[in-house]
């Protein structure tokens, strides 16, 4: 499917066959091409929690608003953040690149996050937009429709997911087959959004 057809075909899909399975090869191409996703320093912050359990997925829609999606959809990924992640062996995120490149990347990932929890949260957060967005993208190409959703009490289902401490919970997304008509699409005009140069 050509790139701007998924982005126009993409629907936050409301309801969704309960019945349908997405075959394991399938999630596996899903997940391994989302994860070429871009992540600032490569660093790739994004765990993602696959909630297959049917007790747990009943668990996670009774703090979501009772949403339908969590447990109709044939797929529940729960988008989450590794905060740390740039301290954790950070060389391996540049193993493949020359090392003048190495030498000058480690010490500035460094520089750009020690003693900044804020800037690990943002750059986590940016990180699982892109991640997300892909993995909604691939599931179009591979005939699936999917959910952003962050209508959620995030403590609950923190507790649910055993979310490490140094972890935090993006969004979720929901995949599968969707049933029914999305509601009808809206969108502020390109002039309330769009600057030329400066505001
Ligand atoms: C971060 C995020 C969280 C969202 N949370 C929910 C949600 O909890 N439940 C839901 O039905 N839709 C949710 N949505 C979907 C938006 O409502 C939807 O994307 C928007 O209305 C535009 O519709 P469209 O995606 O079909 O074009 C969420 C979207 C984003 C990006």
């Amino acid at each position: 499917m050509e790139v701007v057809t998924a982005v126009k075909n993409r629907r936050a899909v409301k309801t969704f066959d309960p019945n349908h399975k997405i075959s394991d090869e399938t999630r596996r191409v899903l997940l391994e091409t989302a994860a070429l996703a871009p992540s600032a320093y490569n660093i790739q912050h994004w765990r993602i929690v696959d909630v297959r359990d049917p007790v747990q997925r009943a668990a996670i829609r009774e703090v979501a608003w009772g949403q339908a999606q969590v447990t109709d959809a044939s797929a529940l990924y729960v988008l989450c953040a590794d905060l740390n992640a740039w301290q954790k062996d950070p060389q391996r995120y540049w193993a493949t690149s020359p090392q003048p490149v190495q030498d000058f990347l480690l010490p500035k990932l460094d520089e750009y996050y020690r003693g900044k929890p804020e800037v690990a949260r943002d750059e986590s957060m940016r990180t699982l937009g892109i991640f997300g967005m892909t993995l909604m993208l691939v599931a179009q190409d591979l005939g699936y429709d999917s959910c952003p959703m962050d209508g959620f009490d995030f403590d609950a289902v923190a507790k649910i997911i055993r979310l490490p401490a140094d972890f935090a919970i993006g969004y979720m997304v929901a995949v599968g087959k969707g049933t029914g008509d999305a509601w009808p699409r809206n969108r502020e005009p390109m002039e309330n959004l769009v600057y030329l140069d400066h505001f």
